[in-house]
């Protein structure tokens, strides 16, 4: 079973080696909406009011009871830290209730992991293309359970965060990754060829695989701005196609180099703007060019859930991976090549 409450999901899931057996999921996006951004003291409430109802769900769609479980794993970091101290918290209890082992784990390995349970095993190694609100990097993955290393990654604003804070600009409601890849569809992805942060050949020196979005953000602000101050309508699906052009045609070309230079022959993306159509097909056409396999889960399984803190934990597990000592804290900042505390015993 696994435990998700880094941000404003509640999510429990529970597998049998790569066999999804139950994702239950519950989100408190609808109450944070209206302040435009995930307020963590609402996110933390939420998750404790939703936690064992939750837990409840996923052994029932499972046809399970706790007793059945080999292993509880649980989100320990990165995220919200009040609403990572609420997964934690429960998974303890469960484990500490049962005698079941714990395995407190990380959240972007996780979403890494989670592609098993639709693709099965990963070719080792794979570069991970992990694009989510709080990161945007790009892994080597040579054991998923406990090397994971990170080539590169966001100097700024992460590719989510990007997509939700020129949604807002475009007056579309929050969270804006889904918005704008369905306004997007209507638009024209040529309309303005907004910049491409990091591309530069001296960038390419110095950031070879890291990515910038702030300053395209600020490039599509900047145009909006002047077309309103000249009395224009704002063409929002264009804009929404443009950025979202922008956006995935630097995440594809800098993993595909990643591969290539490191001669790996599989991508995999996770993380909640994985589930974006456009970048999904870009990179699908950019890696057969290239003769890389790509592989990526459905839509729903990118976006936060329970799912993948679980087909992580049944990674582990298999592997023989000692768990975790009770002890260990939640840790909002917890590096992002550390895949499961027990590495640090
Ligand atoms: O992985 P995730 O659910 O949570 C974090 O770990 O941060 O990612 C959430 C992010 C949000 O910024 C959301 O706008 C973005 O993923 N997102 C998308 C799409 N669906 C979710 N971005 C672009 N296109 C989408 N279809
Ligand atoms: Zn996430």
């Amino acid at each position: 079973m696994g435990i998700e409450t880094s941000c404003d999901e509640t999510g429990v899931g529970i597998v049998r080696g790569h066999e999804l057996l139950a994702d239950a999921v519950a989100s408190s996006v609808d109450e944070h909406a209206r302040f435009g951004g995930v307020v963590p003291e609402v996110a933390s409430r939420a998750h404790l009011e939703a936690m064992v109802p939750t837990v409840q769900r996923a052994l029932d769609d499972a046809g399970l009871t706790l007793a059945d479980l080999d292993g509880i794993a649980v989100t320990a970091g990165p995220g919200l830290a009040g609403a990572l101290m609420v997964g934690v918290g429960a998974a303890k209890a469960y484990s500490l209730a049962t005698g079941i082992p714990l395995y407190g784990v990380n959240h972007l390995s996780a979403h890494i992991a989670v592609d098993t349970l639709e693709n099965g095993p990963i070719p080792e190694p794979a570069i991970g293309l992990l694009v989510s609100g709080g990161h945007s990097s790009i892994m080597m993955v040579e054991d998923l359970a406990g090397k994971v290393t990170q080539l590169g990654a966001s100097i700024d604003d992460a590719a989510g965060e990007a997509f939700d804070k020129v949604a807002r600009l475009l007056g579309l409601p929050f969270p804006g990754g889904p918005y704008i890849d369905k306004a997007a569809k209507e638009g024209d992805r040529a309309f303005v060829r907004f910049p491409r942060g990091l591309t530069a050949a001296k960038d390419m020196e110095k950031h070879r695989y890291d990515f910038s979005f702030s300053g395209l953000k600020t490039a599509v602000a900047r145009w909006i701005e002047a077309q309103r101050a000249e009395g224009n309508n704002v063409p929002v699906n264009d804009v929404a196609a443009a950025f979202q052009e922008a956006v995935c045609d630097v995440l594809t070309q800098k993993a595909i180099l990643a591969a290539k230079e490191h001669g790996v022959g599989t991508i995999l993306l996770g993380g909640g703007v994985a589930a974006n159509s456009r970048l999904r097909t870009l990179a699908v056409e950019r890696a057969e060019d290239a003769g890389i396999t790509l592989r990526y889960p459905r839509p729903k399984l990118c976006t936060d859930n329970g799912a993948m803190v679980a087909a992580l934990g049944s990674h582990l597990v298999s592997a023989g991976v000692a768990p975790s000592v009770i002890d260990f804290p939640a840790n909002s900042s917890m590096d992002v090549e550390v895949v499961s505390l027990a590495n640090r015993l």
